[in-house]
């Protein structure tokens, strides 16, 4: 019996999502990437034995298509984000983010499949942990991103995926477990000497940062490592470079 991993990934085609991509493929992983447009994968991926892509629409998919996509998947990695345009961020859909990470784990939920698929959000330190647990962000700062979230709809639709997973998913799912991963601003560079936090360890007005090697080195630890997945599912882990300055 094979025992190589399986991911879905979506958002292969990102800044985060390719590095992802990459460090996936290069752990042995199998991989299955839906992305708009496989022209915009990563050129060192392309022809990899391990890599199936499937050119789709991720929202425009019947459940049927979807179900097949995820069927076997150990793990599901979601590093969509609206794209930085004026289209991108006010233009449809809005809730990007959301519908997909709800679709995804809903179409999981549907195969009912024998062990939890792992579902691995890209989120952000703009998302709150629920129950005031980030006792780092002050009144100002909860009322600046109050104000963000309503003018800027990326900044709602992270806050409303990441309370998807906590509110509708749950922390006992039988066929679902999560990790919405939150990164500080993102930055270049390879991976490098980083950790993951409980909560907050910056405020939005002295931001540290986080290389997206290391966010997808991090992702990767969570889907290959039992240890590491039974340390952080079910949180919002804050990933900063341990060389990013502290607030
Ligand atoms: N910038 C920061 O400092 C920062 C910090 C922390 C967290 N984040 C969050 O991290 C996430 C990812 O950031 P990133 O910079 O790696 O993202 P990115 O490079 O902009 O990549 C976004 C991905 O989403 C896909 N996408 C966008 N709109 C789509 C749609 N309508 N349907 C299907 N796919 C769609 C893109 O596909 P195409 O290639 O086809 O466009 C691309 O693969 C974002 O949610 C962001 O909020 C950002």
């Amino acid at each position: 019996m094979s025992t190589q991993q399986t991911v879905l990934l979506v958002g292969g085609t990102g800044r985060t999502g390719g590095r992802v991509l990459q460090q996936l493929l290069g752990r042995g992983i199998s991989v299955r990437a839906i992305v708009r447009s496989r022209g915009k994968l990563p050129s060192d991926v392309v022809g990899n034995p391990n890599l199936t892509v499937i050119e789709a629409i991720l929202l425009s998919l019947r459940d049927e298509e979807l179900q097949q996509h995820l069927y076997g998947c150990d793990a599901v990695i979601s590093c969509l984000g609206h794209v930085l345009s004026l289209k991108g961020i006010y233009g449809s859909p809005r809730d990007l983010v959301t519908r997909a990470a709800a679709r995804l784990c809903r179409g999981v939920e549907a195969l009912q499949p024998p062990t939890p698929v792992k579902f691995i959000l890209m989120s952000s330190v703009s998302v709150n942990r629920p129950g005031g647990l980030d006792t780092r962000r002050g009144a100002f700062e909860r009322i600046f991103l109050w104000v963000l979230r309503g003018l800027l709809p990326p900044a709602k639709d992270n806050q409303r995926a990441a309370n998807f997973l906590l509110e509708k998913v749950g922390p006992n799912n039988t066929f679902v477990q999560w990790v919405a991963v939150r990164p500080d601003t993102l930055l270049q560079g390879d991976v490098s000497e980083y950790t993951p936090h409980e909560g907050l360890v910056n405020s939005l007005f002295a931001p540290g940062s986080t290389n997206m090697a290391n966010v997808a080195h991090f992702m990767c630890e969570l889907v290959t490592n039992p240890e590491t997945w039974a340390v952080w599912k079910g949180k919002l882990p804050v990933v900063v470079n341990v060389s990013s300055k502290s607030a």
